[in-house]
């Protein structure tokens, strides 16, 4: 898949959309759809509410395919806050998620530091082992 990078700002913060980093969990949309709404084309729309509550809904997001940068603060583009403590949560059906900046560390000893929330592969059908590109979904992976 090509790397396609979309931006939509309503002014106030720019919301950044990666769809080959999606994972399909479903967070986006779920309790802001005024804003993410995958029925409407475009699919996000970031006029109607808050800038705080947008960057809440893209803190949701599990892969990294959704994130934002405040428009006065260029330096910080895609910087993202993240509490100290580490939190990891099995998804049903779906990838391992780990919350936190965290680098991952392959057998060849090369680093992949990872921001906010990353999603491991659980269903071993991933062609980017070990993180998760959405095969779940595709392999309808069930546990
Ligand atoms: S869990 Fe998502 S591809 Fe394996």
């Amino acid at each position: 898949m090509k790397n396609i990078t979309k931006k939509y700002t309503n002014g106030e913060v720019t919301i950044v959309w990666k769809p080959e980093l999606c994972i399909h969990s479903g967070n986006c949309f779920g309790g802001l759809n005024e804003v993410f709404d995958p029925k409407k084309r475009p699919w996000v729309s970031p006029d109607g509410t808050t800038s705080e509550k947008i960057v809440n809904q893209v803190k949701k997001c599990p892969s990294g395919a959704l994130s934002y940068y405040m428009n006065n603060n260029t330096e910080d583009a895609e910087a993202v806050e993240v509490k100290a403590e580490t939190i990891i949560e099995p998804k049903r059906n779906g990838p391992l998620l780990v919350y936190g900046n965290i680098t991952v560390k392959d057998s060849s000893g090369t680093e992949t530091k990872k921001k906010n929330a990353t999603a491991f592969c659980r269903c071993g059908g991933s062609g980017n082992k070990p993180f998760c590109d959405g095969t779940h979904k595709k392999i309808d992976f069930k546990g």
